[in-house]
């Protein structure tokens, strides 16, 4: 069982540095102060993100703000070494060697400007990781103090197991919404609820808004109809249908639109009718359940 509290949605801060949106300190520092504002108190993060760039981004926002480190909880992961200015990698490729994991971590609380991470992942999984040495890095890491809980990302329920054999896995960060469902069902749901291990759901829009598709066209359709009843946003709609799930799924918002931000946690209010949950779902296969 985990030892942390993670906000029901949690802000993911992929996007916020040069990656995408290139928000500047003072930006990221009132989208910190918004986002707890609207109880959204926990971020996720990722050593890769803007090019191994945007956790010091964060850092120093997050310095600057004074904001209390109990007020948020921060997630982060390490694993995926990809061609970038600071690194000398010739190939994108994953390592997860025991001194890799340490010293990623080290680099990531310096960057962070803090003492530890709530929720340390591993981001990808790789072919030649060794659960033994993985384990023998996160327990080090947990008798430093500078990870609280463990988990995963990507994974499926088979490398999962490898992994929970040896050190306690407590998170899984999968790929979920109601376009990309298939951690729903292909087992991995129902075996982290076996296990204990808690869903957290990245891309959790799905393509929606993305992409203009047969299945997003009519997915768009029926959401209209459900503004309507709800009186709440399609992508609060996108976010309620995720919460229903029994396994507890924590999404992870990638927005930084501030309205949309405030609106954020009316996902969690929202009490989703079992016919609209199935018809959300009915519309994104484009037939009826068996
Ligand atoms: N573990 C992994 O492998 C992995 C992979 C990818 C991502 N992640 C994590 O997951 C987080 C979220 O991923 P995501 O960005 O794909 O999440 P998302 O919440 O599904 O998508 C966010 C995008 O949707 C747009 N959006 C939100 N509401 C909208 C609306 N009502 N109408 C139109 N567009 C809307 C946002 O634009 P605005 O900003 O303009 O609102 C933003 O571009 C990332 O930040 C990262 O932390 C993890």
């Amino acid at each position: 069982m985990s030892k942390t509290a993670l906000s029901p949605i949690i802000s993911g801060t992929m996007n916020w540095g040069v990656w995408d949106k290139n928000l500047t300190l003072k930006e990221m520092e009132n989208m910190i102060q918004i986002c707890i504002e609207n109880k959204i108190t926990t971020f996720d993060h990722a050593d890769i993100y803007g090019a191994y760039t945007t956790e010091a981004d964060f850092g120093k926002a997050f310095q600057t703000s004074k904001i209390s480190r109990e007020k948020l909880q921060l997630i982060t992961k390490c694993g995926i070494q990809m061609i970038a200015e600071s690194r000398k990698n010739t190939i994108k490729h994953y390592d997860y060697s025991k001194e890799y994991i340490v010293w990623s971590v080290e680099e990531s609380l310096k960057k962070l400007k803090t003492d530890y991470v709530d929720v340390f992942l591993l981001h990808r999984p790789s072919p030649l990781m060794q659960a033994d040495e993985i384990a023998e890095a996160v327990e080090r890491l947990k008798s430093e103090g500078k990870i609280i809980d463990f988990g995963l990302s990507n994974f499926t329920s088979s490398q999962t197991e490898l992994i929970r054999q040896k050190t306690e896995v407590s998170y899984n960060q999968v790929q979920f919404s109601a376009t990309n469902f298939e951690p729903m069902v292909d087992g991995s749901f129902d075996y982290m609820q076996t296990h204990g291990i808690r869903p957290l759901s990245w891309n959790p829009l799905g393509t929606v808004f993305r992409e203009d598709t047969k299945k997003t066209r009519r997915l768009k359709k029926l959401l209209s109809d459900l503004v309507k009843k709800y009186g709440f946003g399609s992508d609060t709609l996108l976010l309620a249908w995720i919460l229903k799930h029994p396994a507890k799924v924590i999404p992870i918002a990638g927005t930084v639109n501030v309205a949309r931000i405030q609106s954020l946690m009316k996902a969690v209010e929202l009490e989703m009718d079992k016919e609209d949950w199935f018809a959300i779902w009915t519309e994104s296969m484009g037939d009826d359940v068996a």
